[in-house]
């Protein structure tokens, strides 16, 4: 099949590689032509594991091109697929601008050059968008096109693994030709078994929203419980093994942490929160979810307060981890954003290592923060001298350091984990003051801090 890839961000990326690689012919657009040119030289601009190897493999096989020209793009494209940012707008609702400004241009493109096409939504759009981007596109043609909701599950850090092994592929449409379309494009994604789930559009909408608002949900209801553990003296980490092991309940998306963020959770929390509102109904429980996490973000500033007495005046502190989360070079939304500019307003100076983001952070950080920060190269030279270590992404470098390291190279070994990396044994050993989430505090006075 021709596809057309409109938006190559971390989402269209990923989709026009792996299609390309399953053998079809892709072109991906994208309005910022210095990415554009970059990817034509075959560099990927995202870090994402694996993707390299795969458009590296499209690129030589010359089955995946970019461009900047969209006229192009729709002429050689039976399929185009939307995957165009939708970020948050003033009130939370999802700011479609992006996505309806390039339908009204498809329009035009459609009345120049008619002939059927389908136009897929994989953008996280609110319910309704599919039929606000027929209008659109109906408003300046009469040619033959269908518009298709499929919604994208795929986790930065996995991208390429979930799209080419998805759970699920979920394909919104009452148009029985674009989803034999459709379920042919990804016959080849889900060979060992795994369906391609038919439904209507709104549904299909609605879905990819209701899956991020559990998820968002189970997160901040293990954080709920965590911070109950901390004030009744128990460890979220037995809670959580206790509880996962019912399969109603379910292993996964169970630990406890310092909030969600990332490009997609909060934003679309806030989306599925403000539809319901539109339709008049007030989505109570992700009310709390959000007023949870926006304060899970910062307990780890509320914690350091507690063991410093208030004054973090002066303090150096290390921080390892500025993703949202590990294999991923996106820091949108990420804790790390929020912790670093509370900490440099109440005067702390940092260090800071991720072994992708730094670029990312320095790019989205406030002036403040920055101003207060120092980058490393390495995860080692971070603590050479600190006051204390703040762990804020799961990286898996960060989970085996030489744990006596700590005490002999930091001027105190304490350390504020808020992805509760360590044992708690092994840290009480090691001599570390430590100091995670929902488990009880390791070589800290009871009286210090009643809560930590
Ligand atoms: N990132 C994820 O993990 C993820 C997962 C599932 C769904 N989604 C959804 O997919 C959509 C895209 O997300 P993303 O993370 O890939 O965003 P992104 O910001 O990484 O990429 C968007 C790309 O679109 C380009 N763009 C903007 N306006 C354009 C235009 N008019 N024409 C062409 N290109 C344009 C931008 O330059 C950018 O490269 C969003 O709706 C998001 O919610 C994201």
């Amino acid at each position: 099949m021709k596809i057309g890839v409109i938006g190559t961000g971390y989402v269209g990326l990923v989709t026009g590689t792996c299609f390309a690689d399953s053998g079809n012919d892709v072109i991906c657009l994208d309005i910022d032509a210095d990415k554009v040119e970059r990817m034509k030289k075959g560099e990927v601009p995202i870090y994402e594991p694996g993707l390299n190897r795969v458009f590296e493999r499209a690129l030589r096989e010359k089955r995946l091109t970019f461009t900047t020209d969209l006229e192009k793009t729709f002429r050689e494209s039976e399929t185009l697929f939307l995957c165009l940012p939708t970020p948050p707008g003033a009130n939370g609702q999802a700011d479609l601008s992006f996505v309806l400004s390039v339908a009204d241009k498809l329009g035009e493109l459609f009345n120049e050059y008619p002939g059927y096409k389908i136009i897929v939504n994989k953008s996280t759009v609110p319910v309704g968008t599919a039929d606000k981007v027929r209008e659109k596109i109906a408003s300046k043609t009469d040619a033959e096109f269908d518009v298709v909701s499929n919604p994208e599950f795929l986790r930065e850090g996995a991208a390429v693994e979930d799209f080419m092994k998805p759970e699920r592929v979920v394909v919104g449409t009452r148009s029985e030709r674009a989803a034999e379309a459709m379920t042919a494009l990804y016959e080849p994604f889900v060979r060992s078994g795994n369906p391609i789930i038919i439904m209507d559009e709104r549904s299909s909408e609605l879905t990819k929203y209701a899956a991020n608002a559990m998820l968002a949900t189970k997160i901040t209801f293990m954080n709920e419980i965590a911070n109950i553990c901390e004030r009744v003296g128990a460890d979220v980490d037995n809670v959580r093994i206790g509880i996962g092991t019912d399969s109603r309940i379910g292993k996964r998306f169970l630990f406890a942490g310092i909030g969600y963020g990332g490009s997609c959770f909060p934003k679309d929390v806030q989306a599925i929160h403000h539809t319901a509102d539109e339709y008049g109904y007030n989505f109570r429980i992700l009310d709390s979810v959000m007023k949870v996490n926006e304060s899970q973000k910062l307990s780890i500033v509320e914690k350091m307060k507690l063991f410093y007495n208030g004054n973090l005046q002066g303090k150096t502190v290390g921080i390892w981890g500025l993703s949202f989360k590990p294999e991923t070079d996106d820091i949108r939304e990420a804790p790390s954003l929020y912790i670093t500019e509370q900490l440099a307003k109440l005067g702390v100076k940092m260090k800071a290592y991720d072994p992708e983001a730094i670029k990312t952070f320095q790019d989205a950080a406030s002036d403040v923060t920055l101003a207060n920060m120092e980058f490393m190269n390495d995860r080692d030279s971070v603590i050479e001298g600190v006051d204390a270590l703040v762990i804020c992404t799961e990286w898996n470098e960060f989970r085996r350091p030489v744990m006596d390291r700590f005490a002999k190279v930091m001027k105190e070994p304490v350390i504020f984990d808020g992805r509760n990396l360590y044992d708690l044994k092994r840290a009480e050993e090691s001599g570390l003051i430590y100091i995670s989430v929902g488990r009880p505090s390791v070589n800290v006075h009871k009286s210090k801090m009643a809560t930590v």
